[in-house]
């Protein structure tokens, strides 16, 4: 484990007081995305053969347990609570910018809390790349899932696996010229909207949305990425109870967005190297932020996915 002190210095925000590597593969994984059991536990989606790993954050120097790889799949995406402790994974064939057999698969850890029940929910066949999932707040076994390439949200009921078209928008679709094509990356659900990041056009936007996940309003963009001479851009994120957003935001930082737009990076950027290539943020038990990442080469040696703990001095 390698931790690293990063003192804050501005008193009116948040930035982190420490960023410590709970973790990372020893040969190169690249976690995509992440969900917290209701005991605390990570649950880590891969691109690594389908697999599923779990990791007790709390534990002295965690290691990463395997789950189960998913039946059919080469690569994990979202994950989202569908009931206590019973999760929607998405999982499909991996390509270049587009999968196979795209499928939602649900792990369910009700009966036994190391060995869930694994079930395949639904095929969707008629996406490309399906990336970030929320449930209903009001109905979790209904979930939303964003298709990065088609611009598009599928609305899924988990209980009787039938699955439509919810929403489109040029607002969640990369623009036609983008360098790399992938749109609507993370979703959130919360406060009456569902809050996304589009990778390609650098923003992270709300539409209103109704409690049955039928109804939509138009995108508000809430902020754009200033990626400078920096080429970052936006991957997942979490939400908390105020609206505030911490979005992955690689290649190397965390993003703070208040609802009114402002953002600040509250942990990495500039030359650090405590967190490469983040894609996912949870918020912890008691307001950490636990950062799963791709990994990425620097000077030449390739680092595998991390698990990192993020703790914001108030
Ligand atoms: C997709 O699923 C079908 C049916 O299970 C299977 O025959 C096919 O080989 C799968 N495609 C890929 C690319 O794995
Ligand atoms: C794509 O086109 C827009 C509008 O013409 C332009 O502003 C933008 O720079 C282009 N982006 C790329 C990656 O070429
Ligand atoms: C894992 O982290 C350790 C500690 O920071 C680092 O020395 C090592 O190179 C990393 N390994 C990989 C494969 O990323």
């Amino acid at each position: 484990m390698r931790a690293y002190l990063t003192l804050a210095l501005g008193a009116s925000c948040a930035l982190a007081q420490s960023t410590v590597q709970l973790f990372n593969f020893s040969s190169y994984v690249d976690i995509e995305n992440s969900a917290l059991r209701p005991n605390g536990n990570l649950l880590l989606t891969t691109f690594d053969q389908g697999r599923l790993y779990t990791l007790d954050p709390s534990g002295r120097n965690p290691q990463a347990q395997l789950v189960a790889a998913l039946p059919g799949a080469t690569a994990l995406c979202g994950i989202t609570a569908i009931d206590h402790d019973k999760f929607a994974v998405v999982g499909g064939v991996r390509g270049s910018y587009s999968y196979t057999n795209e499928t939602l698969y649900s792990v369910d850890f009700t009966g036994n809390s190391a060995k869930p029940i694994i079930r395949t929910i639904a095929r969707i066949p008629n996406a490309v790349m399906l990336n970030g999932m929320a449930s209903l707040p009001t109905q979790p076994h209904i979930v939303l899932v964003a298709d990065s390439r088609l611009g598009y949200l599928f609305r899924v009921d988990t209980r009787t696996s039938v699955s439509k078209i919810a929403f489109k928008d040029d607002a969640l679709a990369a623009p036609s010229n983008a360098s790399i094509p992938i749109g609507i990356n993370g979703i959130k659900i919360g406060q009456g909207y569902v809050y996304f990041t589009n990778t390609a056009r650098g923003t992270f936007s709300r539409i209103s949305v109704s409690e049955d996940g039928l109804e939509f309003g138009s995108v508000e963009t809430i902020a754009t990425l200033d990626a400078g001479d920096t080429g970052d851009d936006w991957d997942d994120f979490a939400l908390d109870a105020d609206g505030v957003a911490y979005v992955a935001q690689p290649d190397n930082s965390i993003a703070r967005i208040q609802p009114d737009g402002g953002q600040t990076i509250v942990a990495g950027g500039g030359e650090t190297e405590d967190i490469i290539g983040p894609t996912s943020v949870q918020i912890g038990q008691n307001g950490e932020l636990y950062v799963t990442t791709r990994g990425g080469t620097i000077d030449g040696f390739t680092y595998s996915g991390q698990v990192v703990e993020v703790q914001l001095a108030s």
